[in-house]
C-alpha cells in the first residue's frame, strides 16, 4: 500500500543516499548531492507556506518524496514534482498513486486552476505518468538544465482544473 507522510529530518539520509544514484538521478540536475545541501533545502522548504512536500511510502518503508511547489494563490496555479529513490519500485504504480494524491490536494484542497510539471528531456517514464493523468504538453524550456554535463531541454506539462474533472 501506497501513503504519504510529512517529511522529517530523519529521512534526510535517504534522500541524500538517493540523490547520489545514478540511475535515480539520471534526469535530475545537479541540485541535492551533498548532506548539506539537502539540510539547507529542508530547512528552507520546510515551513514554507508555498510549498507541500510529503515522504512516499510503500509497505512501510520510505520510498521517495513529493512536492506542490510555487503555489501561487493569487493565478491559482502550482508545479509538481516526485523523487522515487527506490529503483526497484519502479513501474508498480507508486508515482501514479501518489500524482492522484498530488492533484486531488491541488484541486480539491487548494483550489487551482492549473497544475504543471516539467520533464527532461529522456524521462519518457515520468512522460508517460503525466500523460497518462491527463498532463498535455504545453511548450519545451529549450537547453535550460545541466544534465550529465549537457545542457538538456526541459518538456512542460499542464492540466487544467475542467480537464482533471472530466478525465
Ligand atoms: C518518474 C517516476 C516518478 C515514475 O514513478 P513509477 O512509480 O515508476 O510510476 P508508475 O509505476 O506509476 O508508472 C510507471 C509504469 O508502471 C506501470 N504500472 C505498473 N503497475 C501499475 C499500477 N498498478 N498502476 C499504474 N501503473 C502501473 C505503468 O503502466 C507505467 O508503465 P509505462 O511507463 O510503460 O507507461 C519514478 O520513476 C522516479 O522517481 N524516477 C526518478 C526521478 C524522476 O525522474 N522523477 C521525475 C522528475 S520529473
Amino acid at each position: 500500500m501506497t501513503t504519504i507522510r510529512d517529511l522529517t529530518e530523519d529521512d534526510l539520509d535517504a534522500i541524500v543516499r538517493w540523490r547520489n544514484d545514478a540511475h535515480v538521478n539520471r534526469y535530475l540536475s545537479n541540485q541535492l548531492r551533498s548532506q548539506p545541501e539537502v539540510e539547507v533545502w529542508f530547512n528552507s522548504v520546510k515551513t514554507h507556506p508555498k510549498i507541500w512536500l510529503k515522504a512516499i511510502i510503500d509497505n512501510d518503508q520510505i520510498v521517495g518524496y513529493a512536492a506542490v511547489e510555487s503555489i501561487d494563490t493569487i493565478n491559482r496555479k502550482c508545479e509538481l514534482a516526485m523523487v522515487i529513490g527506490v529503483a526497484d519500485r519502479w513501474g508498480r504504480g507508486i508515482g501514479a498513486t501518489v500524482l492522484q494524491v498530488m492533484l486531488a490536494y491541488a484541486f480539491d484542497t487548494l483550489g487551482m486552476h492549473r497544475v504543471w510539471a516539467a520533464v527532461a528531456r529522456g524521462n519518457d517514464r515520468s512522460e508517460r505518468l503525466l500523460r497518462r493523468a491527463g498532463f498535455r504538453q504545453e511548450g519545451i524550456m529549450r537547453e535550460t538544465l545541466i544534465i550529465q554535463d549537457e545542457f538538456t531541454d526541459l518538456l512542460c506539462f499542464s492540466i487544467l482544473e475542467d480537464e482533471y474533472r472530466t478525465g
